[in-house]
């Protein structure tokens, strides 16, 4: 039987485990990639990144959206590392993933799967849906461009109740030489909401010769194994579930039982504010991590007042002064 923990090949790449960390949006800078590998991810994904702010060279584009860490190339299992570009012109996403490639990613990965209507206006995301020769044209050119191996994450469809999500991954694979798709069988227009449709996640599973990566709805190990055998998907990918959660990489690789204490979410945000100094400086930090506090005040059980005591912090050190309390006092000897 298969199982999360074991090794799969994506291209000539080996993944150490299938245990993968989503793209997310504003949120899979380095660090957020580093926490997943510290907790056992196999292969990390960036959040998605505008293949025309790379083409140009737009300065925090390319310094900030573009590092990879050296500590991602020695931490946990130490597996590949995906950059996820968006775009619609051939052209420029051909030099995108030169940059990208030269940047030191594993992998490209493109998104032909975001909902959002500043992006789907633009002929790019879930649009390329719709237009699929462009969507084989726009993969090949990344390809072109790079020379790495390059993924799709798409989407079932645009419209509930359609799967031409379904088509456009077989052209990608058979047309542009996709090396693997990651498949997130839910259509734009539900956003991230309802089940997703495992049946179409193992039809395409059966039907491509290339691995699958399954997205969806992964929030419980019981689930997610479940999705994993029904689908017979390579591997799958957490996202909303691992949100101030990397324990749950840790759990389905059998590393770790049961729920964190206290002492150690606590911890983890410590980590967490550290590195976001680190990327960010102290300032930029503070104001950025707000959109982070809630997941891990949810884990601590903790409710609005600290929520709204973090939201009101300015500084990495006011948080700090929020956060201090919360430990226990040592005891004298
Ligand atoms: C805050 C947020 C940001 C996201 N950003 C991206 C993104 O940049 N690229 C992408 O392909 N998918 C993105 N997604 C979709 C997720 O990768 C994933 O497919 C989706 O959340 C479904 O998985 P889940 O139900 O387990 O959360 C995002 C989702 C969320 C909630």
């Amino acid at each position: 039987m298969r199982r999360l923990t074991d090794t799969w090949n994506l291209a000539h790449l080996t993944v150490p485990n299938r245990v993968v960390l989503a793209p997310l949006a504003g949120i899979g800078n380095w660090f957020v990639r580093l926490q997943a590998q510290r907790y056992g991810a196999g292969l990390t994904v960036s959040e998605m990144v505008s293949s025309h702010a790379v083409h140009y060279g737009n300065e925090k584009t390319c310094t900030e959206l573009l590092r990879i860490h050296p500590d991602e190339r020695t931490t946990g299992p130490a597996g590949p590392v995906a950059i996820q570009l968006f775009g619609q012109d051939p052209d420029i996403m051909r030099s995108a993933a030169r940059t990208v490639a030269d940047a030191g990613a594993d992998i490209i990965d493109l998104n032909m799967g975001c909902p959002v209507p500043k992006v789907m206006k633009t002929g790019a995301g879930a649009a390329l849906i719709k237009d699929p020769d462009t969507a084989v044209a726009v993969a090949a050119a990344a390809h072109e461009g790079s020379g790495l191996p390059v993924t799709v994450k798409l989407r079932s469809a645009v419209k509930k109740g359609e799967a031409d999500g379904f088509e456009l991954a077989r052209r990608l694979v058979h047309e542009a030489g996709v090396q693997a798709i990651c498949f997130h069988p839910r259509s734009a227009q539900v956003h991230h909401k309802g089940e997703p449709d495992l049946e179409l996640a193992k039809a395409l599973v059966e039907d491509l010769p290339v691995p699958v990566i399954l997205s969806g709805g992964m929030n419980e190990p019981a689930w997610i194994v479940d999705a994993f055998e029904f689908t017979g998907a390579e591997a799958i990918m957490l996202a909303r579930g691992g949100l101030g959660n990397p324990w749950l990489f840790a759990r389905l690789l059998e590393r770790y039982e049961g729920e964190p204490t206290r002492d150690e979410i606590l911890d983890e945000l410590d980590w967490v504010l550290d590195r976001a100094v680190e990327h960010l400086g102290a300032d930029r930090a503070g104001r950025y991590l707000r959109k982070f506090y809630p997941w891990y005040v949810d884990r601590l059980g903790e409710g609005k007042a600290l929520q709204e005591a973090l939201q009101a912090t300015g500084t990495i050190d006011e948080a700090r002064a929020v956060l201090a309390p919360l430990r226990p006092a040592p005891t004298a000897a």
